[in-house]
């Protein structure tokens, strides 16, 4: 393609991803004297922020006493110690204000009966350093993140951005060093797009399509994830997967964890109620890596349920028609539809299903990408949401603690971009001929190959090895399995076969394009995996089955090259919090 056909942008800050972070990240831009776009696949209401059921945390304290240092407390011990502290402290102390803003943005939460936001009880938040149950999810019904993503979209377009949907970016563009830009393919006219800008920031999602069975939608794809890895720089603990506990059996769709915390439970094919076993405690309301390796330790005993014993029930009957209809309409509905089950009357067929990535790309709490395990920065790139590792998660994230690291980062991702634009040249370099044909030419092989396998074909061999050779639980075989298969598919991606060489609505070709970057972020799950030799939080392995703070109280960053072969560094976590207003969360054994 001649380079005059391509058409061009400047603008001062890119958000690529109108998800719950994108979309916070770019009103906070619009409402400065700074430019933005946005650039979208999807149209952003559907993003996949808008399928966030059980809600988003913060110490309101609308439901009894609560205190933003007992939610970090929770939220260090629920990553398992991996989470960065300093992260975790801004995140956990700007909640409050977050999510009150929020509300006047014109969220739509649930209300007590004396009007305040209705909180919820959530899996591993507690009041008072663990003594008690804290309900600190504040919900709009079971529908939290369709209401906010569209509060933050009608927000957006009141500040008038602008907005490029239907666009997929293609690659990151880099001059010494720096992110000046990407490239874009508009899907609608077929036109290639260079933009632009002083500060990219990546917000583009979770990639749990790596895997068959998954609660993401087909467009969590990680695609930022993928431009990452391709321009050399790394992914950060990768190897940390979750599974929610209570996917709905053979369906993969999600079932709230507010379900558990509006009072249902689980049971195993003797109707025992087994969480207690397990977290004598917190019980169905133990974090989401407890209770998915309980159900997973039922299954093994022969003790679950069905005609092949493979999963649990998750019982609602008991509770009062009316609150299960009024607090979870969301979810009443799809166990009808997806399981043919009247959650008010029977219970729910439920097994772990994959959910989140507590992984992905690395960045300081400022949202600025990482290069290395020395931290240094790379200039011109953001990123945040679920494709970023801030890490506020570590090792298990807490349920509603992802709605709100959307929030409180992409605000702190506009503020910090507003802050380093303030003194900032505003002339745009000039992007090499070179590196756009470098780009350019690696999209067109891929657009004209006719290889042998397709698509669909090879994407189903991807998940389905992730789901066999990185399940809830993993050992040195299986993951070397899984490795070598995978390696195998990573190169069978030069054989490709792209049937539709058009660039209008190719969706052939949006998904072999995904594809590329799922392949990536496979094998960057699996040699971290691999590499990894201990458990904590969701990595559970059976040939390491303790935790090792001695040798593992690290973070892995990953490299995998164009050939698909791995190389490590390691960053220390953060155990220092940002401030003396509150102490570090010590060291010591998780129990829930
Ligand atoms: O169970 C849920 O509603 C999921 C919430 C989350 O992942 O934060």
């Amino acid at each position: 393609m001649s380079h005059d056909k391509i058409v061009k942008h400047e603008h001062d800050v890119l958000v690529v991803g109108a998800g719950g972070s994108g979309l916070r990240a770019t009103m906070g831009v619009s409402q400065s004297n700074h430019t933005v776009a946005c650039i979208s696949k999807v149209f952003p209401t559907r993003s996949h922020t808008v399928a966030a059921q059980g809600g988003i945390s913060g110490a309101l304290g609308n439901m009894g006493d609560d205190d933003w240092r007992w939610h970090m407390y929770d939220t260090v011990k629920g990553s398992d110690w991996l989470g960065d502290q300093d992260s975790i402290e801004y995140m956990c102390k700007n909640a409050v204000e977050s999510i009150i803003e929020l509300e006047h943005f014109g969220v739509p939460f649930s209300r007590t009966e004396d009007g305040k936001i209705y909180q919820r009880p959530f899996g591993g938040m507690t009041t008072e350093y663990g003594k008690g149950i804290a309900q600190r999810t504040c919900a709009a019904a079971d529908r939290t993140g369709h209401a906010i993503l569209h509060t933050l979209y009608t927000q957006a377009l009141k500040n008038n951005v602008d907005f490029f949907i239907e666009f997929f970016v293609i690659d990151l563009i880099f001059e010494d060093n720096k992110c000046v830009g990407v490239l874009a393919w508009c899907l609608d006219d077929g036109t290639i797009h260079l933009f632009q800008s002083h500060i990219v920031i990546l917000a583009t999602g979770g990639h749990g399509r790596t895997y068959q069975s998954s609660t993401s939608a087909h467009s969590c794809t990680g695609d930022g994830n993928g431009m990452i890895l391709r321009s050399n720089l790394p992914l950060m603990d990768m190897e940390f997967i979750q599974f929610h506990p209570t996917g709905i059996y053979g369906a993969g769709c999600l079932i709230t964890e507010g379900a558990r915390g509006e009072g249902g439970y689980l049971t195993n094919s003797e109707g025992e109620r087994f969480m207690p076993k397990y977290a004598p405690n917190a019980k169905d309301l133990a974090s989401r890596d407890v209770v998915s390796r309980a159900i997973q330790m039922e299954v093994n005993a022969g003790r679950g349920v069905g005609k092949d014993k493979d999963h649990a029930l998750l019982h609602l009957e008991h509770l009062d028609s009316n609150i299960v209809h009024e607090k979870l309409p969301g979810i009443t509905e799809t166990a009808k539809i997806f399981a043919g089950v009247d959650a008010t009357k029977e219970p729910i067929p439920v097994i772990p299903t994959v959910h989140y990535n507590m992984g992905g790309t690395p960045t300081n709490h400022y949202t600025e990408v990482i290069a290395d395990g020395s931290g240094n920065i790379v200039e011109g790139l953001m990123a945040l949401g679920e494709g970023a590792c801030v890490s506020v998660h570590g090792a298990n994230r807490l349920g509603s603690n992802s709605l709100l690291d959307l929030i409180v980062f992409g605000k702190s991702a506009a503020e910090r971009a507003c802050k380093i634009l303030d003194n900032h040249n505003k002339k745009h370099p000039k992007v090499q001929t070179s590196t756009i044909d470098n780009i350019l030419s690696s999209f067109n092989n891929t657009r004209n190959s006719s290889g042998d396998i397709s698509t669909a074909e090879l994407r189903d061999k991807m998940q389905k090895t992730m789901q066999r050779y990185a399940p809830v639980y993993r050992n040195k075989k299986t993951l070397q399995e899984g490795i070598d298969i995978m390696k195998g598919l990573f190169s069978d991606f030069n054989n490709i076969s792209v049937s539709d060489k058009s660039l209008i609505w190719n969706s052939d070709l949006v998904e072999t394009l995904e594809l590329n970057n799922l392949l990536y972020q496979s094998l960057a799950t699996l040699y971290s995996a691999y590499n990894r030799k201990e458990s904590r939080g969701s990595h559970a392995r059976e040939d390491f089955p303790d935790r090792d703070d001695k040798d593992w109280l690290k973070h892995t960053m990953v490299f995998v090259d164009e050939k698909g072969n791995s190389t490590f560094d390691y960053k220390p976590v953060k155990l220092d919090t940002l401030t003396d207003e509150v102490e570090t969360v010590e060291l010591k054994a998780r129990t829930y």
